[in-house]
């Protein structure tokens, strides 16, 4: 249990380091290579021989008027003299023999080679490259068109129309990503001579009438029709088994229901022979080893090739039908309650062919498999091995090192032990990407080994790495993901550490070094890092010294929180250039920093969050601090900062977190704050000596949610306004984080914000569970006058914390109304009257205290009130009754003490007890465990949270090694 909590806590900071979502998302040309036609631009002859067939024509000019074409990429198409060849126009294709229209490109990876072509390059991603308006009729001219794409053209939920059914001679038809809505039309099924059907990821509502077109297309052979909704079409597996060509099936993400099948009528004369590829991912279909899936699937063992089962739900592993799927490259089955043996499946997948030398790619994240890793050397092709966030224990087998295909291994988060060392990589010089963080394995290599490989990224996080730094990556020339975060390293940052990187073609770069106890100093370098992609550098919980160099100013994330770095002018300040930092994020908090901050903000205009906290940073703040338009979060609390908060910063209109806690700073509380900036959520001005009242504009902050001016010289009354804090007047929360994103010209940063603050008397700091946390702290300041009632329109305050000021009046009796409170102090104040008995009504009510007022009359019985303390209470002379020393006289009562609980509290003892404590532990779990603390009790919760944070990383992965494949295609 105690591992869970560190395993979540880790994913969670994992994630929470950062989350990049590349603009680029998601391209769909990688899933078609059917025509596989290349793009050829044929420079328009002068000599004009004009083989188009002018029906044709005007019909291709007719379907351009329906399409928008802000690019103008179809510019060849016209009417003009010399455009008057349309066999000539982009993407057209015409036959040799008869010169008829056969093919229309127009899809999104064939216009973006042609885009690409005309900018000599590709500057940026573009999701549309056409809107199409209308999709016009005379279409049905092009009687001899074989091949149509028009995936992703922006047709805006319009849908397919019904005269699609007339191009009777369509062998190709690509309407993938083209924002198609409605329903498909059934004359599809008109097209018999379709071999290539794609209509992945369109916005068809509900797809019922698939078996009154679908078993028409007898010639199908590719059939994508993933991210379509299928829920209500039970029969879907007979109707695909009813297609005698059929070799590719995609069916991801169609919400499937499982099959009404009996294994009789699966065995068709008519179906497919050949299916090698079938997608049938992210379905949640519930499979028991005899699910009639698994039946189906045994047919093809012979022909099978790809196999995309994951996110499903399979559970109780893999039957051992699968024994035969001897030509099987590729299978996944990543998130699935498989469990059981990895070396079981192993021996399925290799039982009826021990000579198994097919299989190049084996994805088994998360599928709760246990045991060892086998010897799987009989794998003699494999690739791609990913058995990461599984339960696997023991050593890795050495003969991991004679796989020298391998190309990818994820081991991590798993429970393997023992010494990694260089004869696990004997022969693996093609080894790209390794990852063995979160294990227990600890690498042992000779200080003068010499890798033969050259990684791409490096996953050692929290396994063994040290305690040298390991000199091997000083090798490593063409790594772009590097963590050996928690590696338990203990040495000098080596001066050579930077100099790999400027081996490397640009691009985004990730180095995660935190938490070790690395020393030393961060040797400056003369490389820079790419200017079109995200780079992050993590160094935080080391013990680095030195200033801070100033080429880290060209990552776009730097976190060097809790170092001893001193010294940050020319980081800030760099005398050679005073080009615009790309810098989103920047955490220096708790280093060394004694020095004025110097007034060199306005190259950073990238900069979302910023941190310098817990330093000694003195001085002003500086003006230029006003010139950051893009913060979000500004921390500058813990240091020794004085004088007035300069009214600059009122242009930092998107300021959400602004954090100035524990400096010297004084004079009024600008009014400015809730004026300037509508979106700050978090405002702490904490332990200063700021002074006057209130300003009535601050009750303009709707967004407010934790507000913070305890231990300050604050004089004047709380404002009645105090219920336009809507956030305030909302229970709970959307979200359990608050988490923040960043969108530049280069991609999203995402990052989790997280705020430290006084709770229930201690410092504590929220991250996992701020998005809870809703708070207003006035105390130990010079507060009179009474607390408002409107107060208690505040429904979702956890905690308010009025303490130690000069207010007087009374508790009001609606109190009662503030029920998601956790915690309220309201001790050392005049406030007089009795306790009234709506506070009991406050289940979660986990702390109180009232003590050092002038209460009076009964302290309320028979409520968990009493589980309080006596100190709770104290100091008001007039109060009696439990638990205090002071009874009460018998006349005395609580002014409007109800004996509501009394009798039945006795007669259904057991029930309410039951409710009552589950109310009680439940705010518990809320309140104090947050997310971690409720992932550890409830496993469901656990797997559904892993679940994400792994398809986040996953994604990220995936992400990265697309863009990559991309980038090694395009260079
Ligand atoms: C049609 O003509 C082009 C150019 O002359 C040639 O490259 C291509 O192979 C021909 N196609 C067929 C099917 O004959
Ligand atoms: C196919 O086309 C014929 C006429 O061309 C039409 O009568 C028939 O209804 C169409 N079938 C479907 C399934 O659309
Ligand atoms: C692993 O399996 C291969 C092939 O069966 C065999 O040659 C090799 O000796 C095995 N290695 C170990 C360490 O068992």
């Amino acid at each position: 249990m105690e591992n869970d909590g560190i395993m979540c806590l880790k994913k969670l900071f994992h994630t929470s380091i950062v989350v990049l979502l590349f603009l680029q998302c998601f391209n769909p040309s990688l899933s078609s290579g059917f025509y596989n036609v290349s793009v050829e631009f044929r420079a328009i002859s002068h000599r004009v021989v004009t083989r188009c067939i002018e029906s044709e024509r005007e019909a291709l000019l007719a379907f351009k008027q329906g399409l928008v074409d802000d690019y103008d990429l179809l510019s060849s198409w016209g009417r003009e003299e010399h455009k008057q060849d349309c066999c000539q126009w982009l993407g057209v294709h015409c036959s040799n023999r008869t010169n008829h229209v056969t093919q229309l490109h127009l899809g999104w990876s064939y216009l973006d080679q042609a885009y690409a072509l005309q900018q000599k390059g590709r500057p940026q991603y573009i999701y549309y490259y056409l809107q199409g308006k209308m999709m016009s009729p005379k279409l049905i001219k092009l009687k001899h068109l074989k091949y149509l794409d028009l995936s992703q053209i922006n047709f805006n939920g319009s849908q397919v129309p019904d005269f699609i059914g007339s191009l009777s001679n369509l062998r190709h038809l690509d309407l993938s990503y083209a924002s198609f809505g409605g329903r498909i039309p059934t004359q599809i099924g008109n097209l018999t001579h379709l071999q290539y059907l794609n209509l992945n990821a369109n916005n068809f509502a509900n797809v019922e009438n698939l078996n009154s077109w679908l078993p028409h297309l007898s010639a199908l052979t590719y059939l994508y029709l993933s991210r379509s909704n299928l829920s209500n079409v039970p029969d879907w597996l007979e109707i695909v088994n009813k297609l005698p060509k059929l070799t590719n099936l995609s069916l991801s993400y169609c919400s499937l229901p499982s099959p009404l099948i009996h294994s009789s009528t699966l065995f068709n004369i008519n179906s497919s022979k050949s299916l090698a590829h079938v997608d049938l991912s992210e379905n949640q279909l519930p499979f028991s080893s005899s699910s009639s899936i698994f039946v189906w699937l045994s047919k093809y063992n012979v022909s099978l090739v790809h196999l995309d089962l994951s996110e499903n739900q399979i559970e109780g592993g893999i039957p051992q039908s699968f024994s035969g799927l001897c030509n099987l490259q590729e299978l996944y089955l990543s998130n699935n309650i498989l469990s059981g043996q990895l070396s079981w499946l192993v021996q399925i997948l290799m039982s009826a062919c021990p000579d198994q030398n097919s299989l190049e790619t084996l994805a088994l994240t998360n599928t709760y498999l246990s045991g060892s890793i086998p010897n799987l050397t009989n794998f003699s092709s494999l690739k791609y091995l990913d058995l990461y966030a599984n339960q696997l224990s023991g050593t890795i087998p050495e003969s991991i090192g004679h796989m020298s295909r391998l190309e990818s291994i994820y081991l991590g988060m798993n429970a393997l032990d023992g010494v990694v060392s260089e004869s696990h990589f004997s022969n693996l010089s093609r080894l790209r990407d390794l990852d063995m963080s979160y294990t227990s394995l600890s690498l042992n290599f000779s200080s003068n080994w010499i890798p033969p490989f050259q990684l791409y990224s490096i996953f050692l996080s929290s396994c063994m790495v040290g305690p040298h730094f390991p000199k091997w990556l000083q090798n490593q020339k063409s790594y772009k993901d590097l963590d050996i975060s928690n590696a338990s390293i203990s040495d000098i940052l080596p001066s050579w550490f930077w100099s790999p990187l400027s081996h490397q073609d640009p691009g985004s770069i990730f180095i995660n070094l935190s938490n070790n106890r690395i020393r030393g100093t961060i040797p400056n370098s003369r490389f820079e890092f790419s200017s079109s992609s995200f780079s992050q550098v993590n160094l935080s919980w080391n013990r680095l010294e030195s200033p801070v160099p100033s080429f880290l100013s060209t990552a776009t994330y730097l976190d060097l929180s809790n170092n001893k770095l001193s010294g940050l002018i020319s980081f800030m300040c760099p005398k050679t250039s005073n080009k615009v930092s790309r810098l989103a994020f920047l955490d220096l908090s708790s280093n060394n920093l004694y020095e004025q901050l110097p007034n060199c903000w306005t190259r950073f205009e990238n900069l979302a969050f910023l941190d310098l906290s817990d330093n000694a940073l003195y001085g002003k703040i500086p003006t230029t601090m006003g010139s950051l338009p893009s913060i979000k979060t500004l921390k500058l609390n813990n240091n020794g900062f004085v004088g007035e908060l300069p009214s600059s910063l009122n242009n930092l209109t998107r300021l959400g977190v602004f954090d100035v806690g524990e400096n010297n700073l004084s004079g009024l509380i600008p009014e400015w704050l809730g004026v300037g900036l509508p979106n700050l959520a978090i405002l702490i001005l904490r332990s200063n000596h700021f002074y006057g009242s209130i300003p009535l504009q601050l009750c303009n902050m709707r967004d407010i949610q934790i507000l913070d001016f305890s231990m300050n010289n604050i004089s004047g009354n709380i404002p009645k306004c105090v219920n336009n804090w809507t956030n305030l007047a909302l229970k709970g929360s959307p979200s359990l984080t608050i988490w923040n994103t960043y969108n530049s010209s280069i991609g999203q940063l995402s990052y989790f914000e997280e705020a430290s603050f006084i709770w229930k008397g201690m410092m504590s700091k929220y991250e996992s569970t701020l998005g809870l946390v809703k708070c207003i702290h006035l105390s130990s300041n010079r507060l009179t006058g009474e607390i408002p009632k409107e107060i208690i329109d505040l429904v979702g305050l956890v905690s308010l914390n009025l303490s130690r000021n000069n207010l007087t009046g009374q508790i009001t009796p609606m109190i009662g109304k503030l029920e998601s409170l956790e915690s309220l102090d309201l001790s050392r104040n005049h406030i007089y009257g009795g306790i009234p008995t709506s506070l009991f009504q406050i289940y979660g009510l986990g702390y109180l205290d009232l003590s050092n007022n002038n209460l009076s009359g009964k302290i309320p019985i028979g409520t968990q009130l009493q589980t309080y303390d006596s100190y709770a209470f104290v100091g008001n002379p007039l109060l009696c009754g439990i638990p205090l020393q002071q009874l009460c006289s018998p006349e005395e009562t609580s002014p409007e003490e109800q004996p509501m609980f009394g009798d039945q509290v006795e007669e259904n003892d057991g029930l309410i007890t039951t409710g009552f404590y589950l109310s009680l532990a439940l705010g518990f779990v809320v309140g104090f465990w947050g997310v971690c603390g409720s992932l550890i009790f409830i496993r469901s919760w656990r797997y559904t949270y892993y679940k994400f944070l792994n398809y986040v990383y996953d994604w990220l992965y995936v992400r990265v090694t697309l863009i990559r494949q991309q980038r090694t295609v395009d260079g």
